[in-house]
């Protein structure tokens, strides 16, 4: 199964999933990248603004197309509930071309959110799974078996 792992990561947790998932797939990875400046408190209060108004964001050409891929592994941190700007606007970017779709978030305690809910309205279907790891527990590294359990889930679902 040819696997695409996409993501956004402000501060780490994200992208630290997004590594250990295409290391246990022998998937590709792409990073989404924005033009708007997220770092210290003015990018964290604009990133939730953004979040909660749905602004797409201004996104970096990616480098990978998802259309060739068997599935896509979508990672998002949830900024004000959902999924942040990035990966909304990929989404709404490319979901036509996104054969099957599963969703992974980090957070700060809330969990997921309404993330799923907004990723499969995006993708006009179903997610094949999700998985939502808090951000303490990725710092610590305590993660290993929630992650075996989402890759386990991704590799039994007939195509
Ligand atoms: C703008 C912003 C809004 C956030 N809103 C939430 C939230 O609504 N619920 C929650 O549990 N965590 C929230 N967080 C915390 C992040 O989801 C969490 O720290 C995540 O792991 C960050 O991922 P990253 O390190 O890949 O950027 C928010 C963080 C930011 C920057």
């Amino acid at each position: 199964m040819k696997t695409l792992v996409v993501f956004y990561s402000r501060t780490g947790h994200t992208r630290s999933v997004a590594q250990r998932l295409a290391s246990r797939l022998n998937a590709d990875l792409e990073e989404l990248k924005e033009r708007a400046d997220r770092t210290g408190v003015f990018g964290f209060l604009k990133g939730g603004r953004d979040a909660i108004q749905k602004r797409p964001a201004v996104l970096y050409p990616v480098r990978k197309n998802p259309a060739d891929y068997d599935m896509v592994i979508i990672g998002s941190p949830i900024w004000a509930f959902t999924i942040c700007p990035a990966v909304r606007t990929y989404l709404s970017n490319h979901a036509s071309s996104i054969k099957r779709m599963a969703s992974f978030c980090t957070h700060g305690g809330g969990g997921p959110s309404k993330s799923y809910t907004e990723a499969e309205k995006l993708l006009g279907k179903p997610l094949a799974a999700t998985l939502a790891l808090r951000d303490k527990a990725v710092k610590r590294g305590e993660c290993d078996a929630a992650i075996t359990a989402f890759v386990g889930t991704i590799t039994a679902t007939p195509a």
